[in-house]
């Protein structure tokens, strides 16, 4: 990627941010779950060039159940099986660094990296929702702090692991019959507050040494983890003054840390909604917006994402900024998310129903509605502005919405020069134009006694 064009990833969540959108006439509610269904969507994303398919992580059902999809399949299942039907697009699915271990983990993104000749990234999180403990045999839900210190570990322990073995380390000579040579195989040796992990992994450096490493998270903590190991921070960005200021502090961290403030990429999220014609974009909107469940229902935990009583406003009444709590609600899936919220209405007030129209229902994306030619402005007007240096792309109805942004919205961000023609040459990272790590050489001792 030259730095004179954006990135663009896909989310393949489905059937879409309008999670109810399996309602519609034409949609087949169990497509979610679907193989076809998916690769026929990885598959147009990669003949548009997009550099990674994305899919996020919910390691617990919701009540949303109820209405639509909550989570559904697992994302790294997921990814390896589209693996297996493309050639050349990335493959990001999200991962929790509370809810999972880091000698499995490595071992199985180290495997996905061989496997695609170097397309395999992971997006990093805390995990946002309490209601995981409980299928994890943890008591109770642990606090960002304790979060985040484990997450810094966590990605402490992966990046060793991925880097134990040196260049050469497998010899493979037919006529002594030496195949690896244990000298150049480390041990970790980690102990910390969280784990002990020996090493070495069994499986050799991958293509990209490390596989590319996304970060989504955006409390102070959240940015201080991917200033030091991130290559792309995925957020979420409601106004063009608050992305532009976490960019440029996702920078400076990185700076702070030694490293080149363009070798982490800050990769903003929007749900579109992509009409043939704005007419055509409308008359969808509507279709969609009448998937939704009353706001009646949703306004009490719109409230108490927000940190306000459940009684505290009606769908139709103002709320400014100022009604807001002045302390950030720690209780909120994202502290980066209901940031946003505070963006929108520093902008000017808004009613509860204007709030959730503005993010698909869910509260969480910007959702931007219109023609294909609205839809490459909105995205080119936020890259020139210093906004992102890229986008995660995310779909109102993904079945819809991702084959018209690929066939119609691509074509013109190529035509001015946004996006690459062609998958340019390489490894997912070597595209994105993020350096290759160095291994680390210091403290290492022998793993592996020679025979
Ligand atoms: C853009 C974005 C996407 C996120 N995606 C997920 C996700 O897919 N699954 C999840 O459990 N948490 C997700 N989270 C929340 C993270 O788990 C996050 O690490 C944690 O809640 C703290 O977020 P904060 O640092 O913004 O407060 C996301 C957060 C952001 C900002």
């Amino acid at each position: 990627m030259s730095s004179d064009q954006f990135h663009l990833n896909f989310s393949l969540m489905s059937p879409g941010h309008y999670r109810a959108a399996w309602r519609l006439a034409d949609a087949d509610p169990h497509a979610y779950l679907d193989v076809e269904h998916y690769v026929r969507l990885a598959k147009l994303a990669e003949e548009a060039g997009i550099d990674a398919v994305f899919q996020g992580d919910s390691p617990a059902l919701g009540p949303e159940i109820a209405a639509g999809t909550s989570g559904g399949l697992d994302g790294f299942t997921l990814l390896a099986v589209i693996a297996g039907a493309t050639e050349r697009i990335g493959l990001l699915p999200t991962v929790s660094t509370t809810y999972s271990t880091p000698y499995s983990l490595a071992r199985r993104f180290q495997s996905l990296d061989h496997l695609t000749k170097g397309r395999a990234a992971l997006n990093v999180v805390t995990t946002g929702n309490p209601a995981a403990a409980a299928n994890f045999g943890v008591s109770a839900h642990p606090d960002r702090d304790a979060r985040y210190r484990r997450a810094h570990e966590f990605l402490e322990v992966i990046t060793r692991l991925w880097e134990a073995w040196e260049p050469g380390a497998i010899i493979a000579d037919k006529a002594t019959g030496q195949f690896g040579d244990p000298s150049r195989i480390h041990a970790i040796d980690h102990h910390g507050e969280f784990f002990d992990v020996a090493g070495p992994l069994p499986v050799p450096t991958s293509p990209q040494v490390r596989p590319v490493i996304s970060q989504a998270g955006e409390t102070p903590a959240g940015l201080e983890l991917a200033a030091r190991y991130a290559d792309v921070v995925f957020a979420a960005g409601h106004t063009v003054a608050k992305a532009r200021a976490s960019r440029d502090d996702i920078r400076a961290r990185a700076r702070a840390h030694g490293r080149d403030a363009d070798s982490i990429k800050y990769s903003l999220g929007l749900i579109v909604l992509v009409g043939t014609d704005e007419e055509d974009a409308r008359r969808r909107h509507d279709e969609l917006n009448a998937t939704l469940p009353p706001i009646e229902h949703i306004v009490s935990a719109v409230l108490s994402a927000l940190g306000l009583p459940a009684d505290a406003f009606g769908p139709d009444d103002v709320i400014r900024l100022q009604d807001l709590p002045t302390e950030p609600n720690l209780n909120a899936f994202s502290i980066g998310m209901y940031n946003n919220t505070r963006a929108v209405l520093a902008e000017g007030a808004r009613t509860l129903r204007e709030l959730v129209a503005h993010t698909a229902g869910i509260g969480t994306h910007r959702l931007v509605v219109g023609s294909p030619e609205r839809i490459a402005d909105d995205l080119e007007s936020w890259w020139r502005q210093g906004a992102a240096d890229g986008f995660t792309v995310m779909f109102a109805d993904t079945r819809v919405d991702l084959e018209r942004f690929a066939t119609l919205v691509v074509p013109i961000l190529k035509e001015r020069g946004l996006f690459h023609r062609e998958y340019p040459e390489g490894t997912l990272r070597d595209r994105l134009g993020l350096p290759v790590p160095g291994l680390q050489s210091a403290g290492r001792r022998l793993a592996v006694s020679p025979a």
